[in-house]
């Protein structure tokens, strides 16, 4: 008999993938993937972690082409009947996207969050929505400020005002409906199978291919710097999630003394824009050219460092993190394995 059935929205994206990888290896779970396939979905991230699992794990995934932007049809309905916990990792993720084209964002992040939620009041074994935010609903941290978990938003561009309005939402339906839900916030995270456009794959591609980086800085030309965790090292805290619910529900709440539970996930390296160059330059041996950029007519939200306080899921035993050089040089290698996801 299986034991759970999970829902996964955005399975064929980045971190879906790693988080199906996840289940698939660590428990007996079924899955359920809904994805719109958007320029960013993929299904072979899908196929090469089934792959990559074996043993006929393509058997306890059933996968299912539909946009958040519709509401969920009856028939959508009678077969997610019996779900026991929804993953919700599927959103629009590019930020100079979202100032190019808010309107998309504000659909597939909003409306898209609200379609499940209504679904979700219809589940009668649901026993948690889990809504997978970022640190970029905070907004800037300068020096050595990290956010807790219900600090105020603070969003300087619509990709993270549409990811604040979507944890907006869950609250107030955990709170109106009684559906039991978790929020977490995530830094920036990298790995295999990462889109191009994202910061870490396209510098991959730059340096291989020649081309001038650009770094972005703040005013006084320093560059930008991130918290990074590795892709497999963010599945396992957010499965720990999963499998220990309930004691994550009731240690935050007598910490957070509100609900839902909020929880911060992060790496634990702060690392410039630059060093992250330098140090794919180094795997790759190869030299690069740059030019620093403070104001780009691109990215006007363009946030110059982030923070976010994970004592909490420390201290429930939640937090894993390897150390970036070691990340950075595994992820390397396997683009240069496999170039044609960085369109060489
Ligand atoms: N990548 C990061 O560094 C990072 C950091 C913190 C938080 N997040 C959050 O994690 C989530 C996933 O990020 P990612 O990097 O995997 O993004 P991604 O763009 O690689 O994947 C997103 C997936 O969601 C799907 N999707 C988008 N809109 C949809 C809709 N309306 N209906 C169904 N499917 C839809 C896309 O097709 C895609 O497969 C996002 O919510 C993002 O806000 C990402």
């Amino acid at each position: 008999m299986v034991s759970k059935k999970i829902l996964i929205t955005g399975g064929a994206g980045f971190i879906g993938h790693q988080v199906i990888k996840k289940i698939l290896q660590n428990t007996d779970w079924e899955l359920f993937v809904i994805d719109r396939l958007s320029y960013a979905g993929n299904l072979n991230r899908i196929n090469d972690v089934v792959e990559e699992v074996g043993g006929g794990a393509e058997k306890r995934i059933e996968f299912i082409f539909h946009d958040l932007k519709a509401s969920f049809e009856t028939e959508l309905l009678h077969k997610l009947n019996k779900i026991d916990q929804i993953v919700h990792i599927g959103a629009s993720s590019h930020v100079t996207r979202s100032v190019q084209n808010p309107s998309e964002f504000v659909h597939d992040n909003v409306i898209g969050t609200f379609n499940l939620l209504e679904a979700s009041r219809k589940f009668d074994s649901l026993e948690l929505f889990y809504y997978f935010s970022t640190d970029e609903v905070f907004g800037p941290s300068d020096k050595e400020v990290k956010f807790k978990e219900w600090d105020r938003y603070n969003s300087k561009n619509p990709y993270s005002a549409t990811k604040a309005a979507g944890e907006e939402l869950t609250i107030a339906y955990a709170n109106t409906y009684g559906i039991p839900s978790l929020i977490s916030h995530c830094c920036n995270v990298y790995g295999e199978r990462q889109h191009v456009e994202k910061f870490i794959p396209n510098t991959i591609r730059k340096i291989i291919s020649n081309e001038e980086l650009i770094i972005h800085t703040d005013s006084n030309m320093i560059p930008g710097s991130r918290f990074y965790i590795h892709n497999e090292d963010l599945a396992e805290s957010i499965v720990f999630l999963l499998k220990n619910k309930d004691t994550v529900i009731n240690e935050a709440f007598k910490i957070q003394n509100k609900e839902p539970a909020k929880v911060n996930i992060s790496g634990d390296s702060l690392i410039s824009n630059l060093e992250v160059a330098e140090l794919i330059s180094n795997e790759l041996e190869v030299e690069f050219t740059y030019k620093l950029l403070d104001k780009d007519p691109q990215r006007p939200g363009h946030d110059i460092k982030y923070g976010l306080d994970h004592s909490f899921l420390r201290s429930i035993g939640g937090s894993f993190d390897r150390e970036f050089k070691f990340g950075i040089k595994n992820t390397v290698k396997w683009f240069t394995d496999n170039k044609s996801w960085i369109n060489l």
